[in-house]
């Protein structure tokens, strides 16, 4: 991470703004790897692991030496060479096919920020409820579509939504059209009970700040969406769910 994003970060928890999704995501996971070890006979070789939506980062890689075989899944293939973390990539629509891999295949499955880019998110958590094995544990992170400004983003035309999204990421890469089907707290916990998920936890996190934080204006409008909603949880602008 740039020195400059990591001051403007830095002022964050004084601000209650804490702890980020990443710890959160990073906590979750450490829970699901210690609960996946313990019931998997697979153990002493390391776990089979999704990361479903990979894109080009994951929060899964440091957990590499723990991990026997390492899937990564996406609806757009990568450059050659750019997911080196990875033993397998398959080209996969999360949302229609189901045969991407057999039953029960993994131990944890992580699928982060993608919820909100699903045409059928309802189809997708039972794509991954039936590719995870009994006992395994999916991490989920995604957009609070109760956040106003997601809510003001979702309500916009489409092309005025183009331009305001390539303004806030990094590259033309990581702007993928939004949809946020399901995209409340109340939504992912319905959804997931549905496709026969239980034991959910579910987190809310400002997220804004940290997500925009590529210049100082949209650093600072991110901000202000944090600030605004820090004392309503529901509203928060990410949401991470653990489920079983
Ligand atoms: C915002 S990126 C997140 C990438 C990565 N998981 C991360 O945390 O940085 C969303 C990713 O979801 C993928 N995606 C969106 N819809 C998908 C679908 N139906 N099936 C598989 N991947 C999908 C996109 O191609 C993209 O790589």
């Amino acid at each position: 991470m740039p020195a400059r994003e990591r001051r403007r970060f830095a002022i964050l928890p004084w601000l209650g703004i804490r702890p980020s999704t990443s710890e959160i995501v990073k906590r979750e996971l450490e829970s699901a790897f210690a609960d996946s070890a313990g019931s998997t006979d697979s153990q002493p070789k390391g776990l089979t692991v999704l990361d479903a939506g990979c894109g080009r980062v994951s929060q899964l890689k440091p957990f590499r030496p723990r991990i026997a075989r390492f899937v990564g899944a996406d609806i757009h293939p990568p450059a050659p060479g750019a997911l080196p973390h990875l033993d397998e990539f398959a080209t996969v629509d999360l949302c229609a096919e189901s045969d991407a891999f057999p039953p029960a295949t993994f131990d944890v499955i992580l699928s982060s920020f993608t919820v909100e880019h699903f045409a059928d998110p309802e189809a997708a958590f039972r794509n991954l409820r039936g590719w995870l094995r009994p006992g395994g544990r999916l991490v989920i992170t995604t957009v609070n579509r109760r956040h106003p400004f997601v809510w003001a983003y979702l309500a916009m035309p489409s092309p005025l939504r183009g331009r305001l999204q390539r303004l806030v990421k990094a590259t033309a890469a990581d702007a993928h059209p939004l949809v946020g089907a399901c995209n409340s707290p109340s939504d992912l916990e319905r959804g997931l009970a549905a496709a026969g998920f239980g034991d959910l936890r579910v987190t809310t996190v400002g997220h804004l700040a940290r997500a925009w934080s590529r210049s100082w204006p949209t650093y600072l409008v991110g901000l202000l969406g944090d600030l605004l909603v820090q004392g309503l949880p529901s509203r928060r602008s990410t949401i991470v769910v653990s489920a079983g």
